[in-house]
């Protein structure tokens, strides 16, 4: 993560101290002139504190931590337009916090849709001082069901507001396994209660985006019609990467 770290030319030195921090680079850590002695810590740390916190799992899962924008190879026009447009939805995000934009990666396996939307991730967690967060569909959906037992910390009103919150959240391999109604019923409460909140969701997904085996069949009507009202689609039609390697 070496040549990601934060510059210090990007810190208001006239208004701040600069903190340093070994795995995220420079941040603002103080006010400059003020009485209280109160610092800030890395804000990226505590975005990663806060998702172990909520959610018992790290933002990025492992495999996908070092992967970025500059490790993505494009060889045919086709990735270039996915990458361009991977790298440009966070640039908005970035300038537009609030935008409540999406986007949707879709396409068959080993194309690098985790790869870029977890590179999303890794920028965001490094520039902002907002929460972001990356789960399956799978994992969202029991970690809902797994508060209906008795011995679970948080309340089912609890972890749908830890998934409503976070501001930029990745819910990968949508449609990976055919759902019941009860479980489409939970992904539609956050998906609609995202949103209602303006809050950014990038989906990625193997299913199609209409027709028989899609997205359109897949959800429910309410949701698959938020999806295609904020999101910008982004087809990966090109042959699985794992095979060449
Ligand atoms: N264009 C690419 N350049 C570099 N690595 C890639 C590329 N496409 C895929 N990969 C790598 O191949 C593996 C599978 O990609 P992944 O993002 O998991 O695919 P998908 O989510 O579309 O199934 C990952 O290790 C990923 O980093
Ligand atoms: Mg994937
Ligand atoms: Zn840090």
């Amino acid at each position: 993560m070496t040549e990601n770290l934060n510059p210090r030319e990007n810190i208001n030195e006239e208004r701040y101290i600069a903190g340093f921090c070994k795995r995220h680079g420079w941040f603002s850590a103080a006010l400059k002139n003020s009485n209280t002695a109160y610092t800030w810590p890395c804000p990226s740390c505590s975005i990663e504190k806060k998702s172990l916190s909520v959610f018992g799992q790290t933002v990025i899962p492992e495999r996908y931590k070092n992967k970025n924008f500059n490790n993505y190879f494009c060889e045919c026009s086709g990735q270039q337009i996915a990458l361009a447009k991977c790298e440009n939805f966070l640039k908005v995000k970035e300038q537009n916090p609030k935008s409540g934009d999406g986007l949707v990666l879709l396409g068959s396996v080993g194309t690098g849709k985790t790869h870029l939307a977890c590179s999303i991730l890794t920028n965001f967690v490094m520039s902002q001082r907002k929460s972001c967060f990356y789960t399956t569909a799978e994992k969202l959906v029991t970690k809902i069901i797994s508060t209906w037992s008795q011995e679970s910390e948080k309340t089912q009103d609890e972890m749908t507001e830890a998934f409503s919150n976070v501001e930029l959240l990745v819910i990968d391999e949508l449609g990976a396994y055919k759902n019941s109604d009860r479980e489409i019923r939970i992904l539609s409460e956050i998906i609609n209660e995202r949103y209602a909140r303006m809050k950014s969701t990038i989906f990625c997904t193997n299913l199609k985006w209409s027709g028989s085996k899609s997205l359109e069949n897949h959800l429910d009507e309410r949701s698959f019609d938020r999806i295609h009202e904020l999101s910008e689609l982004v087809v990966f039609d090109w042959p699985s990467y794992r095979g060449k390697k």
